[in-house]
Formats: structure tokens, sequence, C-alpha cells
């Protein structure tokens, strides 16, 4: 379905921008290139600017067919535009719908090992178009793509304002402390798992990145640990718990799956009914991970009591 939602946006691309796109294909004053120099001797500021870009290596040629008419690149051919100074002849990647902005885009950044998923991606479902992160005329690289944690996080904020309110809870991820940025969870262009996550290795979860140590694999697992997510337990953006459980007491979190210990076994240990073991009136039996202290699994002890 979403594969469907996306195609059928791509598929509305009017075909001229594509034709137009590729050099020598139609033959119409249209779809001639008057050459980067040309556009600078109205768009001055633009091209000086140009010249610090990253996309300045089109135009130099190292790296694609388009030397010395970069701008056209992205612009479709610009001649008769160059004539006619008039807008409706020339392409403005900002006022195109956003698949087909993407589009524009994706002519050269298909493939590359970060847009894995870009057509599974929520962005590209809910027209967040390459240009809503990408300032394309900006002059530096940093400019052009956010890498320090504050503007990552200040960009993805922006539209994620109640994500970032999670964030101002007692326990969180650094980022409001700028130590870590959203991109080190998620991937902005997308991924094959659920809300864009990172992942770690072939397909587990992207906290094994930080948090290896409790990948195992263990002798004990704890299943949930593998079969569901890290987020059936926690909250990552944020809980008033101190170890940014999902429930702020970890006995309610542990009960939502265990509430059904056994009556008894042969030892008369467990259950949590009284004269059980796991006697739940009794304080001490409220903290559970004071004894199962190898939650995420053990080497040792089946109860992941160490
Ligand atoms: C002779 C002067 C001249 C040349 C040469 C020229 N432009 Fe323009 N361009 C203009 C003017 C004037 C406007 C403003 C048009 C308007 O707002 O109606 C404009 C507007 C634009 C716009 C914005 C269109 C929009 O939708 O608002 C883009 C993009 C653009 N030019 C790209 C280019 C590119 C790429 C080239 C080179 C291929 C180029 N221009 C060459 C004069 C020029
Ligand atoms: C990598 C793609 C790309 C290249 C290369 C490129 N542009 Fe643009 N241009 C865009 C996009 C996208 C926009 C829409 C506004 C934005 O995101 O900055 C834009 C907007 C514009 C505009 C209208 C908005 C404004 O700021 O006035 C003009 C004019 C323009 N470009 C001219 C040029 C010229 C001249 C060159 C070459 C020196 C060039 N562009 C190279 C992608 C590109
Ligand atoms: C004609 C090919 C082409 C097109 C079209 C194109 N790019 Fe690029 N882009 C490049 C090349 C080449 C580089 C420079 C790569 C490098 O220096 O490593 C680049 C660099 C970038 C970077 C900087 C990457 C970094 O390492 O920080 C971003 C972001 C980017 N492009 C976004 C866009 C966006 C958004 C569009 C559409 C508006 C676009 N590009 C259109 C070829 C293209
Ligand atoms: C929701 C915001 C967002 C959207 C939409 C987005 N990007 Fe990015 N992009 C980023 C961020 C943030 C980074 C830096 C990622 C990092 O440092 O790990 C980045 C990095 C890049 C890079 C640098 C190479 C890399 O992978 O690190 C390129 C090239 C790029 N994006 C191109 C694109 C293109 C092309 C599109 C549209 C198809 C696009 N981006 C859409 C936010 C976005
Ligand atoms: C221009 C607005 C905008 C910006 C900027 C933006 N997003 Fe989004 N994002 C959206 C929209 C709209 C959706 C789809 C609706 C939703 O799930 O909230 C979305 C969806 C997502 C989802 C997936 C939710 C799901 O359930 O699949 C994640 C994760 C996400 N964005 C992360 C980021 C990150 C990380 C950044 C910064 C690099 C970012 N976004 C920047 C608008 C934006
Ligand atoms: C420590 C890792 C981590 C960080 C940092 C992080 N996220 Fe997430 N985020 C996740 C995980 C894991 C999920 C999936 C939750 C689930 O399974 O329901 C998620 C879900 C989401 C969703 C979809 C569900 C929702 O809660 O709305 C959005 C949107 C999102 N994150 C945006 C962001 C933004 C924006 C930032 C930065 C301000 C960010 N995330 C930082 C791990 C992280
Ligand atoms: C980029 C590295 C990184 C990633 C990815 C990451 N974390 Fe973390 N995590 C940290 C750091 C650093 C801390 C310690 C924070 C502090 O001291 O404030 C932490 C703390 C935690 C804590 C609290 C631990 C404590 O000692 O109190 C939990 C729970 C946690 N992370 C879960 C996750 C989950 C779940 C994911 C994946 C969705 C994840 N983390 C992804 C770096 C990361
Ligand atoms: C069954 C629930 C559950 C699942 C699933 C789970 N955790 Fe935990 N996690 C806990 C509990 C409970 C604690 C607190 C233990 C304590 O009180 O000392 C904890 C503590 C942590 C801590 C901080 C203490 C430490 O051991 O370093 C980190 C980091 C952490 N979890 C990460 C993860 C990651 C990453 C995943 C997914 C691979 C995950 N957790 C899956 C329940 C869970
Ligand atoms: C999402 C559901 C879920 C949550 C939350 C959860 N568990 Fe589990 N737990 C399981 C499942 C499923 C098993 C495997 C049960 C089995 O094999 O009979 C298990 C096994 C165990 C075992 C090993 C016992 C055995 O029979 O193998 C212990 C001990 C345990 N959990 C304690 C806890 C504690 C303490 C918490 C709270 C920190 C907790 N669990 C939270 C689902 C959960
Ligand atoms: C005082 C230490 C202690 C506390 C606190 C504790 N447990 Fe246990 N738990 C044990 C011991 C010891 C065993 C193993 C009993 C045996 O093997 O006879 C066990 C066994 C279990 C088992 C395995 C039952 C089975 O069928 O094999 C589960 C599940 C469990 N506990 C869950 C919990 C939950 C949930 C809590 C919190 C509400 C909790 N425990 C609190 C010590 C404790």
């Amino acid at each position: 379905m979403r594969n469907k939602a996306a195609s059928l946006q791509l598929a509305t691309l009017p075909l001229l921008l594509l034709a137009g796109l590729l050099p020598g294909q139609a033959q119409d004053a249209g779809s001639q290139y008057a050459g980067s120099d040309t556009c600078g001797t109205c768009h001055e500021d633009l091209a000086a600017a140009f010249q610090k870009n990253p996309h300045y290596v089109l135009e130099q040629g190292d790296r694609h067919e388009w030397k010395g008419k970069a701008c056209e690149a992205c612009h479709g051919p610009g001649q008769k535009h160059a004539e006619s100074t008039s807008a409706a002849d020339i392409i403005d990647p900002g006022k195109l719908n956003p698949a087909a902005t993407d589009t524009i885009c994706l002519t050269c950044h298909l493939n590359q090992p970060t847009h894995v998923g870009r057509l599974e991606s929520s962005h590209v479902r809910n027209q967040v178009s390459c240009i809503a992160c990408h300032k394309v005329h900006a002059t530096t690289r940093s400019a052009m793509t956010p890498r320090a944690p504050a503007v990552i996080n200040e960009l993805c904020a922006s539209c994620h304002m109640n994500v970032w309110a999670k964030f101002q809870q007692p326990y969180h991820h650094r980022l409001p402390e700028r130590a870590m940025s959203c991109v080190d969870c998620h991937n902005p262009h997308g991924t094959p798992w659920p809300a864009m996550q990172q992942t770690f290795g072939a397909n587990e979860p992207g906290c094994y990145k930080c948090h290896g140590y409790l990948r195992g694999p263990f002798t004990f697992e704890h299943e949930p640990v593998r079969y569901e997510s890290c987020t059936i337990c926690h909250e990552p953006h944020g809980s008033p718990n101190p170890r940014m459980l999902i429930r702020q007491e970890v006995s309610t979190l542990c009960l939502e799956c265990h509430a059904n210990l056994p009556a008894a076994n042969s030892k008369g240990t467990m259950g949590v009914v009284p004269p059980a073991f796991h006697d739940l009136r009794a304080p001490q039996f409220r903290n559970c991970t004071v004894c199962h202290q190898k939650i995420h699994g053990s080497y040792v002890d089946r109860n992941l009591l160490r």
C-alpha cells in the first residue's frame, strides 16, 4: 500500500520534466542549455555563492557530465528562460510538488547507502521533500547537510514538537544537552524498519550501536528482548523512570506480562498470591529487578537472577 501511494505520486510527474533532465533528448528551444555563465549574468549572487557549494563539483565536471552547466542539472535546460526571463520557462524545484522535487535530486542521489527505504519512508509518504531539510543553495557543506547534533535536533523538532517535548522529561537520551541527535536512532531518509529506525549489523536494533553489551547471545534469554523491540519496555525519547521504562514503576511493567505467575510449583515457591514466594503484598517483591538483575538475558541463570 505504501509503495503504491509513492509510485502513484511519481507517476503523476510531468514527463516533460524528466525528458528535460536528460541531455540531448528533445529538440525544441525549451530543452537547450544556456550554461551556468549565462545564468550568472542575471543571478549574480547565487552564482557567486554556488562556488562554495558542494554541488560545485558538478560545474567543474570532476564527477558528472554537467561541466559548465551545473545550474541546469536541477533547474532543467534554461536557454528559453535566459531569453525570456520568465519564471514560467524555468523549473524551480522549490515550487514543484515534493515527489517531483525528490525525483530531481534522486537522479543523482539514488542508491546511496542512507537512502535505502526512501520509498518506504514516512517522510516521502507525507510530502516532506529533500529540500525541507537541505538548503541546496547554502554555501557550506554543513549548512547544506545538518551534522551538528544541536542543528539536527532543532530541524527535526521544528516539525516533531511532540517528540521534542518527551525529551524534556527527567530521564532522556541527552539530546537537549546536545550530546546526541535524532539521527543516532533514526535515518531521516527511511529504513526498512518501523519509524525509520537505524539498525545495527544486518537487522538488529540500532540501540546496539551504543548498548552493545546487551546484545548477547545469552544462554538464557528474556524472550521479549529478542522477539519484541526494546520499546516494548523502554521509551527512548524520555520517561519519568530512571531507566526510561514505559511505566514509572518497574513491577507494573513486569506484571503486565507476568501477572499469571503460576500459583505454586512443587517447591511452593512461585506465584504472586500468598503463601507463594512472590508475595506482592510485601514491598521487597515489588522491585523485581533487585533480584532479577540480568533482565536482558543471563549467561548462567534461567531466572535471570545473576
Ligand atoms: C537575462 C537574465 C536571466 C538569465 C540569463 C537567467 N535568469 Fe533566471 N530569472 C531571471 C528573472 C528576471 C527572474 C524572475 C522571474 C519572475 O519572477 O517572474 C528569474 C527567475 C528564475 C528562477 C525562479 C523561478 C520562479 O519560479 O520564481 C529560477 C529557478 C531561475 N531564474 C533560474 C535560472 C537559471 C538556472 C538560469 C540559467 C540557465 C537563469 N535563471 C538565467 C532572469 C534571468
Ligand atoms: C542541486 C540542485 C540545484 C543546483 C545545482 C542549483 N539549484 Fe537553484 N534551486 C534549487 C532548489 C531546490 C531551489 C528551491 C529553493 C531552495 O531550496 O533553495 C532553487 C532555487 C533557485 C532560484 C529561485 C530562488 C531564489 O533563491 O532566488 C534561482 C534563481 C536559482 N535556484 C538559480 C540557480 C542558479 C543560477 C544555479 C547555478 C549557479 C542553481 N540555481 C543551481 C536547486 C538547485
Ligand atoms: C546532477 C547530479 C546531482 C543532482 C541533480 C543533485 N545532486 Fe546533490 N550532490 C551531487 C554531487 C556530485 C555532490 C557532491 C558529493 C560530494 O562532494 O561528496 C552532491 C552533494 C549533495 C549534498 C551534500 C552531501 C554531504 O556530504 O554533505 C546534499 C545534501 C545534496 N547533494 C542534496 C541534493 C538535493 C536535495 C538535490 C535536489 C534538490 C540534489 N542534491 C541534486 C550531485 C547531484
Ligand atoms: C527529514 C529531513 C531530511 C530529508 C527529508 C532528507 N534529508 Fe538528507 N539528510 C538529513 C540529515 C539530518 C542528514 C545528515 C545525516 C547524518 O549525519 O547522519 C542528511 C544527509 C544527506 C546526505 C549526505 C550523505 C549522507 O548520507 O550522510 C545527502 C546526499 C542527502 N542527505 C540527500 C538527501 C536527498 C537527495 C533527499 C531527498 C530524497 C534527502 N536527503 C531528504 C535530513 C534529511
Ligand atoms: C517539514 C517537517 C518535518 C521535518 C523537518 C522532519 N519531519 Fe519527520 N515527519 C514529518 C511528517 C509530516 C511525518 C509523518 C507524520 C508523522 O508520523 O508525524 C514524519 C514522520 C517521521 C517519522 C516516522 C514516524 C512513523 O511512525 O513512521 C520519524 C521517525 C521522523 N519523522 C523523524 C524525523 C527526524 C529524525 C527528522 C530530522 C532529521 C525529521 N523527522 C524532520 C515531518 C517532518
Ligand atoms: C535513543 C534512540 C532515539 C532517539 C535519540 C530518537 N528516537 Fe524517535 N524513536 C525511537 C524508537 C526506537 C522509536 C519507535 C518507537 C516504537 O517502537 O513505537 C521512535 C519513534 C519515533 C517517532 C514515531 C512515533 C512517535 O513517538 O511519534 C517519531 C516521529 C520520532 N521517533 C521522532 C524523533 C525525533 C524528531 C527525534 C529527535 C528529536 C528522535 N525521534 C530521537 C528512538 C529514538
Ligand atoms: C548514539 C548512542 C546511543 C544509542 C543509539 C542509544 N543509546 Fe541509550 N544511552 C546512550 C547513552 C550515552 C546513555 C547514557 C545517558 C546518560 O548518562 O544520561 C544511554 C542511556 C540509556 C538508558 C538508560 C540507562 C541508564 O543507565 O540509566 C536506556 C534504557 C537506553 N539508553 C535505551 C536505549 C534504547 C532502547 C535505544 C534504542 C532505541 C538506545 N538506548 C539507543 C547512548 C545511546
Ligand atoms: C522486558 C523488558 C525490557 C526489554 C525488552 C528491554 N529492556 Fe532494557 N531494561 C529493562 C529494565 C526493567 C531495566 C532496569 C533494570 C534495573 O532496574 O536495573 C532496563 C535497563 C536498561 C538499560 C540500563 C541498565 C543497563 O543494564 O545498562 C539499558 C541501556 C537498556 N535497558 C537498554 C535496552 C535495549 C537496548 C533493549 C533492546 C535490545 C532493551 N533494553 C530491552 C527492561 C527491558
Ligand atoms: C512484554 C512482555 C514481558 C515483559 C514486560 C516482561 N517479561 Fe519476563 N518474560 C516474558 C516472556 C514471554 C518470558 C518467557 C516465558 C516462558 O518461557 O514461559 C519471560 C521470562 C521471564 C523470566 C524467566 C522465567 C522463565 O520461565 O524463563 C523472568 C525471571 C522474567 N521474565 C522476569 C521479568 C521481569 C522481572 C520483568 C520486569 C522487569 C519482566 N519479566 C517483564 C515476557 C515479558
Ligand atoms: C526477592 C527476590 C525476588 C524478587 C523481588 C522477585 N523475584 Fe521473581 N524470582 C525470584 C527467584 C529466587 C525465582 C526463582 C524461584 C525458583 O526457581 O524456585 C524467581 C522466579 C521468577 C519467575 C520465573 C517463574 C517461573 O515460572 O519459572 C518470574 C517470571 C519472576 N520471578 C518474575 C518476577 C516479577 C514479575 C517480580 C516483580 C513483581 C519478581 N519476580 C520479583 C526472586 C525474586
